[in-house]
This record gives C-alpha cells, sequence and structure tokens, in this order.
C-alpha cells in the first residue's frame, strides 16, 4: 500500500514537471501549481489515504508526501526562472543594442536656398566693390516713407498695404529704408548692398507672399549717371547667371527714384523663346531708378555735388528663376524632401 502511494506521488510530480513546461507565463503556472499541491489538488487527495496505511507506515507517507510538494515546488521555481531567462534573451535580440554596428549618418544640415541665393548676390556685388549694410526690420514711417518721398497720402502708406507696429512703427515694406540709414551715417562715396526681410499686408499665393526678401543696391558718388546703373545691372546679371546677358530698362514709377525704371534681362534659360520668358527673350528682375533729389535732401547730401542711383531685388524672384521653382510657397513650407534638393 505504501509503495503503491509513494509510486503515485512520484506520478504526480512528473505530472506536474511536465504541465509546468507546458506552461508559458505566471497566470498557466498558478493554475497548474494548485492542480497539484493546492488545497484541493491532486496531492491533498491523495493525503485522504493516509487513513488506509498502518500507524507506522504513516509518518514515512507524510515524509514522501513533503518531498513531492517540495519537488513540485522546485519544478515551478525552476520553470519561472527559466521563463524569466527567456524573455530577457529575447528582449535582447529583438532590440538589444550591437556595439560593433557603425553609428547611424547624422544628418547635415545647409543653408536654405533663399540664404544660398541672397549669398550668392552679395557675393557678386561684393566682387564690385560693395559693402553689405544691415538696417531693422521694424522701421520708423520716416525712415521707410517720409525720406523716401513718399506723399503722405501715397497708396503704399495705406493700412492693408503695411503691417503697423505700436507707436507708429512699422514692419518695413522694401529695404530702401536702409538707402536713407547708410546716407544718414555716411558720407560720399558710398557703395552698398543691403539684404533682408521686407514685410507686405499680401496674401500668400504662387508668387506673392506676406513676408520675403529683397536685396538693396545703392550707388552715390560724383558724377553717376544712368550709364552706371545699366552697366552695374548688366554685369551683376551676367556674373548671377554665368552667362553674358543684356539689360533693357522700361520707364516705371517710384517715389524715392527719377527716372525710375523696371528692369528686364534677356532670358538666361534660351536663345529664341521659352516657358520662363513667355516666349518674349526678356525677364524682368529688379526695380531701379536715379536717386531722386527730394532723398538727397532728406538726407543732407547736395543734389547739385552728388548723384546716385539705387535698385531693389526679389531674392524669391532670383531663386525661382536660377532654381527652376514655380510656386514661392515652397520656401516657406519647410518641407525636408524640398529642401534636401539644394544642400
Ligand atoms: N523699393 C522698391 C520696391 O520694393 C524697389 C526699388 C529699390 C526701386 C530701389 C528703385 C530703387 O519695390
Amino acid at each position: 500500500m505504501l509503495d503503491e502511494l509513494r509510486q503515485q506521488l512520484d506520478g504526480i510530480v512528473n505530472d506536474a514537471i511536465a504541465a509546468f513546461a507546458d506552461a508559458a507565463d505566471d497566470d498557466v503556472l498558478n493554475q497548474v501549481k494548485a492542480r497539484f499541491i493546492g488545497k484541493s489538488g491532486a496531492v491533498t487527495a491523495l493525503m485522504k489515504q493516509m487513513r488506509d496505511l498502518t500507524p507506522d507506515e504513516r509518518p514515512a507517507f507524510g515524509q514522501a508526501v513533503n518531498t513531492a510538494k517540495q519537488a513540485v515546488q522546485q519544478a515551478l521555481d525552476d520553470r519561472r526562472a527559466a521563463l524569466r531567462t527567456e524573455a530577457r534573451a529575447k528582449e535582447l535580440a529583438e532590440g538589444g543594442i550591437d556595439v560593433t554596428l557603425p553609428p547611424p549618418a547624422v544628418p547635415r544640415g545647409a543653408l536654405h536656398p533663399l540664404r544660398q541665393t541672397e549669398a550668392r548676390m552679395l557675393e557678386v556685388f561684393a566682387e564690385m566693390g560693395y559693402r553689405v549694410a544691415w538696417g531693422p526690420e521694424v522701421e520708423s514711417d520716416f525712415h521707410n516713407f517720409e525720406a523716401l518721398n513718399f506723399p503722405p497720402d501715397h497708396p503704399a502708406r495705406d493700412m492693408q498695404d503695411t503691417f503697423v507696429v505700436e507707436d507708429g512703427r512699422l514692419l518695413r515694406t522694401h529695404t530702401s529704408p536702409v538707402q536713407i540709414r547708410t546716407m544718414l551715417a555716411n558720407e560720399p562715396p558710398i557703395r552698398i548692398a543691403a539684404p533682408g526681410a521686407v514685410f507686405r499686408c499680401d496674401t500668400l499665393d504662387m508668387t506673392h507672399s506676406p513676408n520675403f526678401r529683397q536685396v538693396e543696391g545703392l550707388v552715390v558718388d560724383r558724377g553717376i549717371t544712368m550709364a552706371h546703373l545699366k552697366g552695374t545691372l548688366q554685369t551683376f546679371a551676367s556674373r548671377l547667371f554665368g552667362r553674358s546677358l543684356d539689360v533693357r530698362l522700361r520707364p516705371s514709377f517710384f517715389p524715392f527714384t527719377e527716372p525710375s525704371v523696371e528692369v528686364d534681362v534677356t532670358c538666361p534659360f534660351c536663345d529664341s523663346g521659352c516657358r520662363v520668358c513667355s516666349q518674349s527673350g526678356w525677364i524682368e528682375i529688379l526695380g531701379a531708378g536715379m536717386v531722386d533729389p527730394n532723398v538727397f535732401e532728406a538726407v543732407g547730401i547736395d543734389p547739385d555735388v552728388y548723384s546716385g542711383f539705387a535698385f531693389g531685388i526679389g531674392v524669391e524672384r532670383v531663386a525661382m528663376l536660377t532654381l527652376g521653382i514655380d510656386d514661392i510657397r515652397h520656401f516657406y513650407d519647410n518641407d525636408l524632401r524640398f529642401l534636401a534638393q539644394f544642400g
């Protein structure tokens, strides 16, 4: 009888070990444990047969039961530890760090295409002897309009075109106020290129932005004529586009230049008409003119002694032409797929 019970105990231990081996998580392990050594488990059930043993057999059976319980508990602990090791190994295999791998490439930044274009424009002017000048983006009415000979009722002063800041100051609508600041602070001869952001109360579309960039040019000296202006712009355009170009001047109007002109260059992209120049062979690139005597008077330069020319070039326009971009909004979207093409 005792031997038979011992064999049954052995059977229970073996079944428990097999059941633990099949269990893959804590819940199942606990269920298996209850099934074998829990209060209503197989071992407890077997202990009820104690009464069929002779009194001197009982201690041996009691011991065998304890040994069996310990063996089941041990099997449980072993299986738990094995599962934990397995999980950890899997975690390492999936997310582990292989220190022998080369590091991921660090992406390299680059100048924004507008800044590249602006830098190239300034480089060409620097080669021609121009100094770079800067002015504030928040300007006074005096520098942005009044000293530039805008009459008080000029439509460009209208609130719709100009972003007005507190105490009468405004976001400059062009880089021309840098002309005024430069002439107030320096005696002629003056030769500057002034880059920077300008602001107009415009709606963003394919060709307009409320915040764009210009490069302003100003030359003041004795005996400066329109021929100097034309030659300068022809040289600038040819160097910028890397090909010998011609310029043509068409009459225009700006309050601060007289005469004022729109300047076209022969199309850098074709010889006989293309999409960019709308088959005309010419592309408008900037506004310019001879400094108006009223402007000289506003800054205390004698117009009977000095003359000068000025021009303003839109950086976006030049960038769209040189980089072949048909929508100004690409410049402001910060889409790396676009920007990375110009790194
Ligand atoms: N300031 C003018 C504009 O923004 C451009 C310009 C500059 C024209 C200098 C003539 C001379 O449109």
